[in-house]
């Protein structure tokens, strides 16, 4: 007997045609990239044991009852999962899939780009060129300066720091051992112990001078450029607020590559108009996409904001999207998903 599959939108060439390869699965295929609103998932939900989507679609208890209990398998494009309850998926037995690990080095590059934009102004610079301005903006000795990202003799001990020290963060910190950086502070989910095996180990790897774990106190004090590479989510909402931002140096550059839930919008705007750090390079932003003009944020010169692109290259969104349909398929045939989200803090 067919599974019936729901899936919203067009996954691209190589995981249409591994779901449409698939036997067992009865597709119900929302046809364009754009997805698939909300009433139509609503609508082809009830009756189906999998559907794979992104992190524009929310999974919510409403859909998980009106799936009914024939629905076993939700698939996401993406390594977050702030879009799905995972406490009402656990209850219900329904398995995860998301897309970890090969999304990795593309967030590194973008996080490595963003905490370069940000501090270099390159968001006001391409828009003067852009706009045809350049012949208002001569070359000045000190126009457009911001901090280096780099070590330099005169700062050679720069430190960056990390919020949440996944995959992702580790990967960001490889990709600046080059730039001189050999100094760096972590936080990450206060439940878990130090991993001192861990980081000794990148010590010797990249020939650091120290790793270390501290708390938000000290990594917004000491940290000349901060990467927020945390999951989204209650534990992590408004992490960080304007006591944290108040904290950090005035010269120090905050980069969110994760959700954008993490930050406190407002307080990051003030934190900008009032000069208490001196920029932010932003992937994400909460309430995304609904980010306008007129947003505190988009009117800060200081902020570079781009529309959650992380993980947009040709070769990872590829990957990320067969990943998709291969977790699905596993899961519906009753194997193991190449990359399953751990539920079991919530049974
Ligand atoms: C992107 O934000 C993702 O979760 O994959
Ligand atoms: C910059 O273009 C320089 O020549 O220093």
């Amino acid at each position: 007997k067919a599974h019936k599959v729901v899936v919203c939108r067009n996954f691209g060439p190589d995981a249409m045609s591994l779901l449409k390869g698939t036997p067992e699965l009865d597709l119900v295929i929302w046809p364009d990239d754009v997805g698939c609103d909300r009433a139509w998932l609503m609508d082809n939900i009830p009756g189906a044991t999998g559907v794979v989507l992104t992190l524009s679609d929310k999974v919510d208890p409403e859909l998980m009852s009106r799936a009914g209990p024939s629905l076993k398998v939700v698939s996401t494009m993406s390594v977050g999962y702030e879009h799905i309850d995972l406490r009402a998926a656990a209850q219900r037995g329904l398995k995860i899939g998301y897309t970890p690990d090969v999304l990795t080095d593309a967030v590194a590059d973008l996080s490595v780009m963003l905490a370069l934009m940000a501090s270099r102004n390159a968001g006001t610079a391409v828009s003067v060129a852009q706009s045809g301005d350049w012949p208002n903006y001569p070359w000045l000795p000190f126009a457009f300066c911001g901090p280096q990202l780099s070590t330099t003799t005169t700062s050679p001990t720069r430190k960056v720091g990390f919020l949440g020290f996944g995959r992702i963060a580790q990967a960001t910190l490889a990709r600046l051992v080059p730039f001189g950086i050999i100094h760096c502070l972590y936080t990450s989910n206060p439940t878990s112990p130090p991993n001192h095996k861990r980081d000794a180990e990148l010590v010797s790897k990249y020939q650091l001078q120290a790793i270390t774990k501290v708390d938000l106190d000290e990594l917004a004090c000491e940290s000349d450029f901060i990467f927020v590479l945390a999951p989204g989510g209650r534990d992590t909402y408004h992490i960080v607020n304007e006591n944290f931002l108040k904290q950090m140096k005035k010269t120090s550059v905050l980069v969110n590559a994760s959700r954008g839930t993490l930050v406190d919008s407002d307080a990051l705007a003030k934190a900008l108009k009032e000069g208490w750090i001196w920029g932010a390079g932003l992937d994400v932003v909460e309430g995304e996409p609904k980010i306008t003009a007129d947003h505190p944020l988009v009117k800060e010169p200081r902020c570079v904001i781009i529309p959650h692109i992380g993980s947009a290259t040709l070769e990872t969104r590829k990957d990320m999207a067969v990943r998709a349909a291969k977790n699905l398929i596993e899961a519906i045939r009753g194997g193991q998903m190449p990359a399953q989200v751990d539920l079991s803090s919530y049974l």
